[in-house]
């Protein structure tokens, strides 16, 4: 009653100041939003209400034209603006002017633990969507990285929920700086692909607040993100899309999101429980959310006609209605009603150069024997290419992120360029995906080789002895069970028999340096017959030239690992526990996947069990050496009501070329009423240092750095006791440890 008297005078006073202006408020740029939203509402007709609920094509909701309030548009994807599809079909609408720049996949935004890249990544993508007249940017992704085989692993950030919640702000920030809207995604535990229709994700409370929420908390709270849409999978046996747990209570009630619940395309299934479970925008409807669906009239989504027919027939009044609507024009009010949204732009030298920076930032040197990088492009070195992923494009396929791009730099062609023609030949090594379509964009290429497996490594090898460095560039790829939408891999090592390859060119003799294009971890073997290893995440239009650069040493290698390598699949707690990809219910309709290993996934579980990964979280290498000093405490006790402290420590380039380290805090709680894991990341700084140069990094505790979900009081709990922080530089190299106590 209160808030609607409240609201009714904010119109009242509102319209009377316009009026003297005769300018309807809700046209009125200078009177407060919530002014707009009501004065707006109070003109709509029922019609007009439910037909801002639900899509009119493919990417695409009405306005209220009427009232001058334009149509809507939406578009994937995370890492670049996708191509237009025709209306009311998947079918690409052959535009001329949709080419865009692909911007590299979250995973390496995640590994630069840079949170200056999200905010530079967010601007780049919004200019590049207002350019193409889009209102709202299909993602960024922030499910947690559960297990390596997980299809969307790519388009997220990792295992850690810290490391998640930090990237995935500034990215979010930067693209609703346009006027763009962002629709942070999957809402909520859709953290694998296959049978993602049917996964009916079981999980306890604490795993849930302390694993799988915090990223999108963070970007509701901390990032005010416009939307959120909805996962295809099921909790507490009810639709995410419609859910009244996840929407209502926790993400409207005690989040107090103000903006937009967006279904997933095609995750949308019943109308009363949209009307009454948090949906406030239907989209995609009776497809499967990628390139296939019925030609449908929109009239029959959820929330059309069978809504407006139940508020005809009294069953239910306007009043859930108006709460949706409300939030959509505040989405209206903050994109398309916004007279003062730049233009944008498309492919320009600076979204080339952001590509580039974000992709140097996040590449990982996991392994460097002997400093066989870089190698120096005037030592005439002959250089043999190994492998599909140095000539293959990423930017088509993977699903709905996949891309039509301007241009996309190829590693081979870049390896050419910057080492000199001469001094590279090339050798297929393996044959894997040929194909180059998705969803009607083509690559163009023919990557068609009759040979057989072994006369592909036959002639590598043959090469490779006349070498003096073999470059292997391989990994995975965006085909279908590879990192790709909708399916999840089958088998934790490389595919394709990559292995075999890598070792054949391993027992020549010559050194060899693996590149692994992944987003995804992969089972390695073979590490110990290689000389280095890099991890080179899908790198988009500027893949090239981003690891042309690395090896040459024109950057240095700044990149950590967002995820944990595992050695095998058993040593990850989806699979050691048994849990994936879940039980089929009697009627073969569900599966129920329980994430028995509770909030013990990635390095948290690999600490309970004490088992040792192939490469650490946070781990990553570098051309040069830091080190870790003189780690301070600020107190040694605090107040468990408002403990706030900080510790610092001397970071110093002890090498002899610039570099970038990241400074990790991890926090361990020595006596818990509840098990916690055995450390945490709760903080994280990185740093550029020229050689010789040091920097005192201070890192800030707070209470939200010491506490722990109870879920027998349903709240956040700071506990007293004695607690260590540890500072390091991978999770697996804490040298740093600071003992304190909270009262
Ligand atoms: C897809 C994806 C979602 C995407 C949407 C529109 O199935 O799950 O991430 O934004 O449908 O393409």
């Amino acid at each position: 009653m209160k808030k609607s008297i409240i609201f009714s005078a904010i119109a009242v006073l509102a319209f009377a100041s316009a009026y003297a202006r005769q300018l309807p408020v809700y046209l009125d740029e200078s009177q407060p939003i919530e002014a707009r939203v009501e004065d707006a509402l109070s003109r709509m007709t029922l019609d007009e209400k439910i037909a801002v609920l639900h899509a009119q094509s493919k990417f695409s909701s009405r306005g209220v034209p009427r009232l001058g309030i334009p149509d809507f548009w939406t578009d994937d994807g995370p890492h670049g603006i996708r191509p237009d599809v025709l209306w009311d079909e998947w079918e690409q609408a052959g535009q001329s002017n949709d080419s865009c720049v692909a911007f590299p996949a979250l995973t390496c935004l995640a590994a630069s633990w840079n949170p200056d890249m999200g905010q530079l990544y967010g601007v780049s993508l919004g200019e590049e969507a207002r350019y193409r007249g889009k209102d709202m940017i299909l993602g960024p992704g922030v499910n947690i990285y559960r297990t390596p085989l997980g299809g969307r692993n790519f388009e997220y950030f990792g295992e850690d929920p810290y490391l998640a919640s930090q990237m995935v702000v500034p990215y979010i920030q930067g693209l609703q700086s346009c006027g763009v809207s962002a629709c942070v995604k999957h809402f909520a535990l859709n953290n694998d692909e296959e049978y993602r229709f049917q996964v009916h994700t079981i999980v306890d409370d604490r795993a849930l607040y302390e694993i799988y929420l915090p990223a999108f908390k963070a970007a509701v709270q901390k990032a005010g993100t416009w939307a959120v849409m909805g996962g295809y999978n099921l909790y507490k046996n009810q639709h995410n899309c419609h859910n009244q747990y996840l929407l209502n209570d926790i993400l409207k009630r005690d989040w107090q999101f103000d903006g937009v619940v967006v279904s997933d395309w095609g995750g949308t299934h019943d109308t009363e429980q949209s009307i009454t479970n948090g949906l406030d925008m239907e989209f995609g409807t009776w497809t499967d959310g990628l390139k296939t669906g019925a030609s449908n009239a929109y009239e029959n989504y959820y929330l059309a006609q069978p809504y407006k027919r139940l508020i005809v027939s009294g069953k239910y009044t306007d009043k859930e209605l108006n709460d949706k609507v409300r939030r959509i024009l505040r989405l209206f009010f903050r994109t398309t009603m916004r007279t003062d949204r730049a233009r944008g732009f498309m492919c320009s030298e600076a979204h080339y150069d952001a590509a580039l920076k974000i992709a140097c930032d996040g590449m990982v040197l996991l392994q460097n024997n002997n400093a066989t990088l870089p190698i120096d492009p005037s030592a005439g070195k002959r250089i043999l290419v190994v492998g599909e992923n140095a000539i293959k494009m990423m930017t088509v396929g993977g699903g709905s992120s996949s891309l039509k791009v301007q241009r996309e730099v190829l590693p081979l062609d870049a390896i050419r360029k910057r080492f000199g023609d001469a001094n590279v030949t090339y050798e297929r090594g393996y044959v894997g995906d040929t194909t180059g379509e998705y969803n009607g964009v083509t690559t163009g290429q023919d990557l068609r080789d009759n040979r057989s497996a072994k006369q592909l490594i036959a002639a590598a090898c043959d090469k490779a002895r006349a070498a003096d460095v073999v470059i292997f560039i391989g990994g995975l790829n965006k085909s279908d069970y590879q990192d790709c939408e909708g399916h999840d891999r089958k088998q934790y090592d490389l595919p394709y028999g990559q292995g075999d390859v890598i070792e054949a060119l391993a027992a020549t003799g010559t050194p060899v340096v693996v590149v692994n294009v992944s987003g995804n971890a992969v089972a390695t073997p073979w590490r110990s017959h290689v000389a280095a290893i890099v991890q080179q995440w899908f790198l988009g239009s500027q893949t090239g030239t981003a690891i042309a650069a690395l090896l040459a040493g024109d950057i240095n290698p700044s990149g950590k690992l967002p995820f944990s390598f595992y050695e095998r699949l058993e040593d990850v707690a989806a699979h050691a526990l048994n849990t994936y990809p879940g039980t089929w219910r009697p009627d073969h309709k569900i599966i129920d996947e329980e994430y028995k290993e509770g909030i013990f996934v990635g390095y948290r579980w690999l600490d309970l069990k004490n088992i040792k990964p192939a490469f650490a979280f946070g781990y990553g290498l570098s051309y040069t050496t830091f080190s870790l000093k003189d780690a301070k405490i600020s107190a040694k006790q605090v107040a468990a009501s408002d403990p706030h402290l900080s510790v610092s420590v001397t970071v110093t380039n002890t090498g002899k070329r610039a570099g970038a380290e990241v400074v990790q805090l991890y926090i361990t709680d020595q006596q818990s009423s509840l098990p916690r894991p055995a450390k945490e990341l709760k903080g994280f700084k990185k740093v550029y240092l020229q050689p010789g140069e040091s920097r005192v990094v201070t890192l800030d505790i707070d209470k939200d750095a010491l506490s722990y979900y109870d879920d027998k009081q349903a709240a956040w709990v700071c506990e007293p006791g004695k607690f260590t922080a540890h500072v390091g530089n991978a999770s697996n190299n804490l040298t740093q440890h600071l003992d304190f106590t909270v009262k």
